[in-house]
């Protein structure tokens, strides 16, 4: 499969995505029509941070599966528009975390004792000592927003340099805050008592311009180092607090704009040091992000769980070993309850029973759901599953039963329409095929797979006999076949594995028997 690489990374994740059988087309520095044509057949696609993945972009490329964020923010990500179309978002949230923070201190430092300053000066020639008295960091408050990753493993450096710490986190337990030794405060308190004050949060609609002109004044002499995301702290405000020596310096990675334009207000400026987006700028940081998502497109385009996924269900690798033959199952067990409804479904019952009542069962869920719809919807998965499901109006409910009588573990679908409803229950005996065990309450023991037909009947003589003949004038073969009945003389129901669609002539046949209720030709996956 094709695995579009929009900005460079690491060689070690191409190398390895080469090594799985991909192609891998390197697209750095396209422009976006020019990724718009090349994402056409694209079934994964990896960003950094310069790459807007936009609607338009995710709607143009319909074998897309996955798109890899070799890093954390995903800000230039349109998850929704990724989400709506079944494409899995996945980031590497790790790998950069300890470049991140230690930038950050970095950072800190060279702000705080205005090295890139004294740096210039004497390579002009000039021996300026007095110019660049500094402040030591032992003793001092640092005031953390936003204590996720990044923000913890700086908080962890800055207490190693005998700094207190006070953190704003809305997010965060007290518990947490406790075991790290670090104080939370609404925002105002933590910049009010910071020294120096540190952004590590996400940018989203909540944090953009979180730090303006009034929260500025609130820092009043104090350092603020933004090395999360540009438009967190407002530009403009940041560069007036600081040329009017409100602050007494700045120390900024990342830009609202990005690479930044001549005119941005933050350059030139004496007390504020810049870097080009460089928290992540590791050898180590750039191999991990690169493995990392390289790793999880591999497993998504071998129908494999992802590690990080930021819109499906994500799930670790020891569960995913047990659930995963139950994923296929209820996937098809979906389909042929859908198939055997023939009405406007208005909820999905789902039961686990035994064994797998006591896992995540999330994605087997999400598959079934997945089996509900296939015939319905465009590109469904285990991603977009529930939004399908919820903004069709259909409510999904899960049941879980520790004990089952019979089985290791039981899983059964029930469709509901207005008018009736369908229940298929499945099973997994050990290394045999998934098994149907029931239809509607009655016992059967069949392979779901290919073409199938399913009689409901009156349990008469010479029925069995009229379909096999009505099949074999039709030329069609019966691979398996398993008949079930409430009572001698009552309803019966069979399931005919076929090799062939039956046609239409051969179902009116079947359907004008007296004795036959009901004829439903159904096709699964092979
Ligand atoms: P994270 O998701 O682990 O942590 C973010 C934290 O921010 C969370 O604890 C969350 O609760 C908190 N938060 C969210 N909204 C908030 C709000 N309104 N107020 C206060 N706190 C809020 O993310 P992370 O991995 O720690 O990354 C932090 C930031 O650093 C992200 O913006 C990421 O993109 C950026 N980053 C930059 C570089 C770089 O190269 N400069 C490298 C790595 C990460
Ligand atoms: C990130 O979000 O991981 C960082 O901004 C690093 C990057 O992508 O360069």
């Amino acid at each position: 499969m094709k695995v579009l690489v929009a900005e460079p990374i690491d060689k070690t994740g191409l190398d390895i995505l080469k090594e799985a059988g991909h192609e891998v087309e390197l697209a750095y520095n396209s422009t976006e029509k020019e990724l718009l044509d090349k994402i056409k057949n694209a079934s994964g696609l990896i960003v950094r941070s310069g790459t807007s993945v936009t609607k338009t972009l995710i709607e143009a490329a319909s074998d897309l599966i996955i798109v890899g964020r070799a890093g954390v923010g995903i800000d230039n990500i349109d998850l929704n528009a990724a989400s709506e179309n079944g494409v899995i978002v996945v980031n590497a949230p790790e790998g950069n975390i300890h470049a991140a923070a230690e930038h950050t201190i970095a950072m800190t430092f060279a702000i705080a004792r205005k090295i890139p300053q004294a740096h210039i000066s004497l390579n002009e020639g000039k021996w300026e000592k007095k110019n660049f008295i500094g402040i030591e960091l032992d003793g001092k408050t640092a005031g953390i927003v936003g204590l996720g990753r990044v923000g913890q493993e700086v908080a962890k450096r800055f207490l190693s340099l005998g700094m207190n710490i006070v953190a704003f986190d809305p997010y965060i337990s007290q518990d947490r805050a406790d075991q790290l030794g670090i104080s939370l405060a609404d925002l105002p308190t933590c910049i009010e008592k910071a020294d120096v004050l540190t952004i590590h949060t996400p940018l989203t609609p909540e944090t953009k311009d979180l730090i303006g002109s009034e929260e500025l004044k609130k820092l009043k002499d104090g350092y603020l180092i933004n090395c999360a995301r540009g438009g967190i702290v407002n530009e403009t405000a940041l560069a007036q607090a600081a040329s009017d020596g409100i602050i007494a310096g700045a120390a900024i990675d990342v830009f609202s704009e990005e690479p930044v334009s001549s005119d941005n207000p933050l350059l030139g400026l004496q007390n504020v040091i810049v870097t080009p987006h460089l928290g992540a700028s590791t050898e180590t940081a750039q191999e991990n992000v690169s493995l990392d998502v390289a790793n999880q497109i591999i497993a998504a385009l071998n129908g494999n769980p992802v590690e990080n996924s930021l819109n499906s269900p994500s799930i670790d690798e020891a569960t995913f070993s047990k659930i995963h033959p139950y994923i296929g199952l209820m996937e098809t067990a979906g389909n042929l309850a859908t198939q055997l409804l023939e009405q406007p479904i208005n909820s999905i019952e789902l039961t686990y029973s035994g064994e797998i009542a006591s896992l995540d069962t999330n994605l087997v869920t999400a598959s079934t759901i997945k089996g509900v719809f296939t015939s319905l919807e465009w590109r469904i998965n285990s991603v977009n599953a529930f939004r399908v499901a919820q903004e069709r109006g259909v409510r999904i409910q899960e049941n879980k039963h520790p004990n089952v009588d019979g089985f290791q573990s039981l899983v059964s679908v029930t469709l509901l329409s207005d008018e009736k409803s369908i229940c298929i229950e499945g099973t997994i005996f050990a290394n045999e095929d998934p098994r149907i065990v029931s239809i509607d309450g009655f016992r059967v023991d069949a392979v779901p797979s290919g073409h199938m037909l399913i009689s409901r009947n009156i349990d008469r003589p010479g029925v069995i006999g009229f379909i096999g003949t009505t099949l074999g004038e039709h030329n069609i073969n019966i691979g398996a076949m398993f008949n079930s009945r409430e009572n001698i003389g009552g309803g019966a129901l069979t399931v005919y594995s076929i090799d062939d669609p039956l046609p239409e002539d051969a179902q009116k046949k079947l359907i004008s028997d007296d004795r036959i209720t009901d004829i439903y030709p159904i096709s699964l996956n092979k």
